[in-house]
């Protein structure tokens, strides 16, 4: 039987989801179906009880749904919980099985651009839901220190308390957004600021040798700073590539090769 899987969001028109499965798929010999499904801003869960009661396979979350996707998890893994919101589903045993890999999709994005995680200091811009996913994974694969920028200060400092615990190997340290400074190895633009338009100003005193721009597809003022400084710079397809990677070995136990997708 081929499997059936889908994205689920509200809007879910712009996901490319199952282009990226698809093709993964036809690279690897694996028959699937793959399809786009909106579900009503107060219907998440019964959509995905009747998605996996129809004989669903697996299922990727995506905005607004991950927190409640994690809520409704029987058993979750150690990242998912970490970063208190799911965007991969599956059902075992009659359980219902979460699982986030945005962090390792951006991990992966990362070393496939050849940029080192090993013993660096990051910046991440913003401490919302794309920040907290990220932090573990990032530390797992070699940061040894990390600092939270946030416009709301109260929010980075939140952020690192529910977190230090799950990183003793790190650093975690936090500043305010609008003094922005010190030596990096790595920015990422974790905020939504460009995908509200708005502008991010990177001061001078702040020295970095690598940025990430986590959105896609928008003009980024952050990634235009950084391309004027000849530092170089990556934007947000190479994690929505790897956070798809990541799932499809989930369900398929076989993992597609990220580069050859980019
Ligand atoms: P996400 O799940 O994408 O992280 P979120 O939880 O709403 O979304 O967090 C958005 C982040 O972008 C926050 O860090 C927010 O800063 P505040 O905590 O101060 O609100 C940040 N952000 C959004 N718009 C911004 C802007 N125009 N300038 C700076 N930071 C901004």
């Amino acid at each position: 039987m081929t499997g059936q899987f889908a994205v689920i969001g509200n809007p879910i028109e712009q996901s490319r989801s199952p282009e990226l499965h698809y093709a993964f798929a036809e690279k690897l010999g694996i028959e699937l179906s793959y399809q786009k499904r909106l579900a009503p801003l107060d219907g998440f869960e019964k959509s995905v009880t009747e998605f996996f009661a129809q004989g669903g396979s697996g299922m990727n979350v995506t905005v607004p749904f991950k927190e409640q996707a994690y809520a409704m998890c029987d058993v979750l893994t150690e990242r998912a919980q970490i970063a208190k919101a799911v965007n991969t589903l599956w059902k075992k045993d009659g359980q219902l099985f979460g699982d986030n890999t945005d962090g390792q999709g951006l991990v992966d994005a990362i070393l496939a651009l050849n940029w080192s995680l090993k013993n660096t200091r990051i910046l991440i811009l913003g401490a919302g839901g794309a920040t907290r996913g990220v932090i573990y994974p990032l530390v797992k694969a070699g940061a040894k220190q990390i600092t939270i920028a946030n416009r709301t200060l109260t929010r980075a400092e939140q952020l690192i308390s529910d977190l230090e615990s799950s990183v003793p190997e790190a650093q975690l340290n936090m500043m305010q957004l609008s003094k922005l400074s010190g030596e990096y190895d790595l920015v990422i633009n974790a905020t939504s600021a460009s995908l509200s338009g708005e502008a991010l100003v990177l001061p001078s005193k702040l020295k970095f040798d690598h940025a990430y721009e986590m959105a896609y597809g928008k003009p980024s003022t952050f990634i235009d700073q950084a391309k004027a400084r000849g530092v170089p710079t990556a934007e947000g397809f190479g994690m929505l590539v790897g956070q798809a990677v990541e799932a499809f070995a989930i369900w398929h136990g076989v993992k597609p090769a990220i580069k050859e997708f980019l």
